[in-house]
């Protein structure tokens, strides 16, 4: 009864409150900065194909892997390995992913940064009038590289996230998340609606959903995978936090299941948001990269009526979503300190926050500023080391260690304490290690021979 010793730490009100935060967590900028931009750079539709297969064979996998390890320790990354393999090198699983998510979160924190700018810049009325695809691109350009702008606003992201944090799991993340998922949700089927119905739709819908399978090549699958395990939150333990606090009773496999479905749903939703108006207001090309979301939308919202409304809806969105994702981030270095050192969560909130802070410091000038950054794209290099090569790495170590040093065995006696009949361990079994873990390795070998 370990479980209930422990259970002071914390625990989701119910099984929805568990849904509603790791989706919260999984839907973020990854959703709607990130996948867009991977799309318009990686071939369109034939890679919204690669991606949803790799939700759908890797990604669930690794997901139910991460929530039963979360589950059955009630720890922390670091903490679950130690109680499953005592003082043995797999500890190094966690501290991987407590790095990783202070190095995500750092250039994270600035893109959540730029929407919360934009945002401003919106209700203020910048994008009135006739904005044309050039002014679009210079009003980014101007903004993005105005550092004392960008880090004040790249601040308040990380001062939020960790006020949020120190407040702990239910008077924290959990009362945000159950007020404001629901919220996104209702806001991004209005706006992708809106999109749907603008005039020359259509020739986006066929670049975004008609696969054209001789663009198929080794990027194409390194990116789409790489992508669903940052959309998913996969690879760093952070379902190995948010699953420490789930109930015994609960079913995992749907748990997993749902997460899965409303991150890939609103990727999809957020897709139709911008190819279809991209070909319907030319000015903005499909690769345009990091600045794709920021320059195609005050486009869009200048030319619709009510664009302004428009406009505020989707920036508080994007930074609602980014908000509920960052503090995900924040919280497996904090659950660390929390559990294993004992420190409070306020101190521990504060301390990585700074340090992310810190180390985000030079992605807010990566994009302009000193020019000394800038010849070293360190935001880009950072999402791709950490949000692609990292994660990867991560969930091929957690499936390993699952399969290999825990045992599926145990694993599926976690998983059936919530369901009872658990119909698709064979899959999941094969999956988990076999299919899953040979996967990542072979895409991992892809992004040595990219790299190189
Ligand atoms: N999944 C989040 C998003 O799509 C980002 C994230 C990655 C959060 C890894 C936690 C862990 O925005």
């Amino acid at each position: 009864m370990k479980y209930k010793e422990r259970s002071e730490r914390g625990r989701w009100g119910s099984k929805i409150a568990f849904i509603l935060a790791a989706s919260g967590s999984a839907i973020g900028l990854g959703n709607i900065w990130r996948f867009p931009m991977v799309v318009g750079q990686n071939g369109g539709a034939v890679f919204v194909f690669v991606y949803i297969l790799s939700v759908v064979l890797i990604g669930f996998t690794v997901m139910l892997a991460e929530l039963t390890i979360g589950r059955h320790t009630q720890k922390n990354p670091v903490g679950a390995i130690e109680h499953i393999k005592p003082r043995s090198p797999w500890k190094g699983i966690g501290f991987l992913g407590i790095l990783t998510g202070i190095c995500i979160l750092s250039f994270y924190s600035v893109v959540a940064g730029w929407a919360a700018g934009y945002l401003i810049k919106t209700v203020s009325g910048a994008f009135r009038g006739n904005i044309t695809g050039e002014i679009a691109d210079k009003i980014f350009t101007e903004f993005s590289s105005n550092p004392l702008q960008v880090l004040l606003l790249f601040l308040l992201v990380i001062g939020i996230t960790a006020f949020i944090i120190s407040k702990g799991v239910k008077g924290g993340i959990e009362r945000w998340t159950k007020v404001l998922m629901p919220i996104l949700f209702l806001l991004i089927i209005f706006l992708a609606i809106r999109a749907l119905t603008l005039p020359g739709a259509e020739k986006g819908i066929s670049f975004y959903l008609k696969p054209d399978f001789s663009k198929l090549n080794g990027t194409v699958i390194l990116f789409a995978l790489g992508q669903a395990f940052f959309s998913l939150s996969l690879g760093m333990g952070t379902m190995i936090t948010y699953g420490s606090y789930i109930s015994k009773t609960d079913n995992l496999v749907s748990s997993a299941g749902w997460v899965c479905f409303s991150d890939t749903l609103i990727a999809i939703l957020a897709g139709i948001i911008i190819f279809p108006t991209l070909f319907a207001i030319p000015g903005v090309e499909p690769t345009a990269g990091t600045g794709l979301v920021f320059k195609v939308f005050p486009l869009i919202f200048s030319k619709i009526p009510g664009g302004q409304i428009f406009g505020t809806l989707f920036f508080t969105l994007l930074l609602v979503a980014a908000i509920t994702s960052t503090i995900s981030l924040l919280e497996v270095p904090v659950a660390y300190l929390v559990d294993e050192r004992n420190w409070s969560r306020k101190k521990a909130a504060f301390l990585m926050g700074s340090i992310s802070f810190l180390i985000g410091i030079p992605s807010v000038l990566s994009s302009g500023g000193l020019r000394f950054f800038t010849k070293i794209d360190f935001m880009g290099w950072m999402n791709f080391f950490f949000g692609n090569v990292a994660l990867a790495f991560g969930a091929f170590l957690i499936c390993f260690f699952l399969a290999y040093v825990w045992g599926v065995k145990k694993a599926i006696g976690e998983i059936t304490l919530g369901d009872i009949r658990f119909k698709m361990w064979p899959l999941w079994t094969f999956s988990v290690k076999f299919f899953t873990p040979i996967a990542i390795i072979i895409i991992l070998i892809f992004i040595r021979t990219i790299a190189g």
